[in-house]
């Protein structure tokens, strides 16, 4: 079975491409590169011994994503192209709003021209409002995000839900499969330490900064206020292992062959994990020191946000497996074999 993945030269679908290739699909990747190197579909590659096809394109480039699909026979669509800087988000929310809503619909459109009614699409957990309390299920509420990127997310669920509601409605065959699968925080690399996160310029994210604290690309970590009604005062996410999501993301595309459906289903591991914690994990597992300093809060973040991940269990079969440990040890692998990221 062919399976498109676009952004797959990113951090998560890199890491997807590895598990899908592992488990006898066939790999269509559509990635215009602008975030992402193609080293690192070389070393997908690599760790499986075994090919994909890749397109340098923008999935927003209609005519060449209908060729993409009159050359392969795509059975699902896995949706990771866009831009996900909240900060950036921001100050450029027109680009934001242009990539992530054009790339959703183009595909969409494609998709409903050649027949192909199953998707995967890369939510967050961004979409869940302010004020719930955790952990966070499917149900609680949605909207009011506090950001443009958030926004794309929850509007690309709502153009989903659309596209799939109309798209049974006109025929009496079988509908779409819409699997909206809301990430938590992925973190950690592929245990070869080929394949990682590689973010460009200052990471904005926690573990990026810290694994370049330790190897000694950046001098201290900013931690972004400690007094939070925390129990350390620093701020708790629901941190999952990377190679986990992308086994999530083999479990909804067998989900998504089964039959029909159109689920937001939360990937993370239910664990609250605070940001001092993190740092005194990372320091155990890689030995390094990691000099930090306490700052003002981070405009936009919660104190708390974690899953409450048990229909991922009902609707997937799929749950975290990997512990904290596991993925200090899988970034620091990846920090110190490529201190500089992959190469140009
Ligand atoms: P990433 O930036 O590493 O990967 C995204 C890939 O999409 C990159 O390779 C980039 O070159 C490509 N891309 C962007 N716009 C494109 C376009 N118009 N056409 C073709 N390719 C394009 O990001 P990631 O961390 O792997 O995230 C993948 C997806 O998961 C994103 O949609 C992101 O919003 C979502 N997500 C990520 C996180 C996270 O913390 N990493 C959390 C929740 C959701
Ligand atoms: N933090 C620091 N110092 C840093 C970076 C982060 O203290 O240098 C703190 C933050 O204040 C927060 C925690 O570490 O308390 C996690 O921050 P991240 O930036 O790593 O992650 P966020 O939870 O803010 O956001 C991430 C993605 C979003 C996504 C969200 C939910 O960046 O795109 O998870 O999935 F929407």
């Amino acid at each position: 079975m062919t399976i498109l993945v676009t952004g797959g030269a990113g951090y998560i679908g890199s890491h997807t491409c590895v598990e899908l290739l592992e488990n006898g699909y066939d790999v269509v990747v559509a990635d215009n590169l602008c975030n992402s190197k193609r080293e690192a579909l070389e070393r997908v590659k690599r760790i499986t011994g075994q090919n994909l096809c890749f397109y340098e394109t923008d999935v927003r480039d209609e005519a060449k994503m209908d060729e993409i699909f009159q050359k392969h026979n795509v059975e699902c669509v896995i949706h990771f192209a866009g831009l996900k800087a909240v900060g950036e988000s921001v100050a450029k929310p027109l680009a934001y709003y242009d990539n992530n809503l054009n790339t959703t619909l183009t595909l969409c459109r494609v998709m409903q021209k050649h027949g192909v009614k199953r998707f995967v699409f890369s939510s967050s957990a961004t979409v869940y409002s302010a004020g719930n309390p955790m952990p966070l299920t499917e149900s609680s509420s949605t909207g009011g995000c506090s950001n443009p990127y958030g926004w794309t997310k929850y509007m690309c669920e709502q153009i989903l839900r659309d596209a799939a509601a109309a798209a049974s409605a006109a025929t009496a065959s079988e509908g779409w499969s819409v699997l909206l699968l809301r990430y938590f925080n992925p973190i950690g690399a592929h245990e070869s330490g080929l394949i990682g996160e590689d973010p460009l310029g200052i990471p904005n994210n926690l573990l990026p900064y810290i694994a370049q604290t330790a190897v000694g690309r950046r001098d201290k970590l900013p931690v972004y206020g400690n007094d939070y009604n925390t129990p350390d005062g620093t701020g708790v996410r629901d941190y999952l292992h990377v190679v986990d999501l992308a086994k999530g993301h083999v479990a909804a595309v067998k989900r998504a062959v089964q039959s029909p459906c159109v689920e937001a289903i939360n990937l993370g591991t239910g664990e609250g994990v605070s940001v001092l914690q993190m740092i005194e994990a990372f320091k155990r597992v890689s030995g390094a020191a990691i000099p930090y300093e306490i700052k003002d809060r981070r405009p936009g973040d919660l104190a708390v946000c974690w899953a409450e991940p048990s229909k991922a269990v009902q609707w997937l079969g799929w749950r975290a497996q990997k512990t904290l440990d596991d993925m200090c040890a899988d970034t620091w692998r990846w920090q110190k074999q490529n201190p500089n990221g992959y190469p140009l």
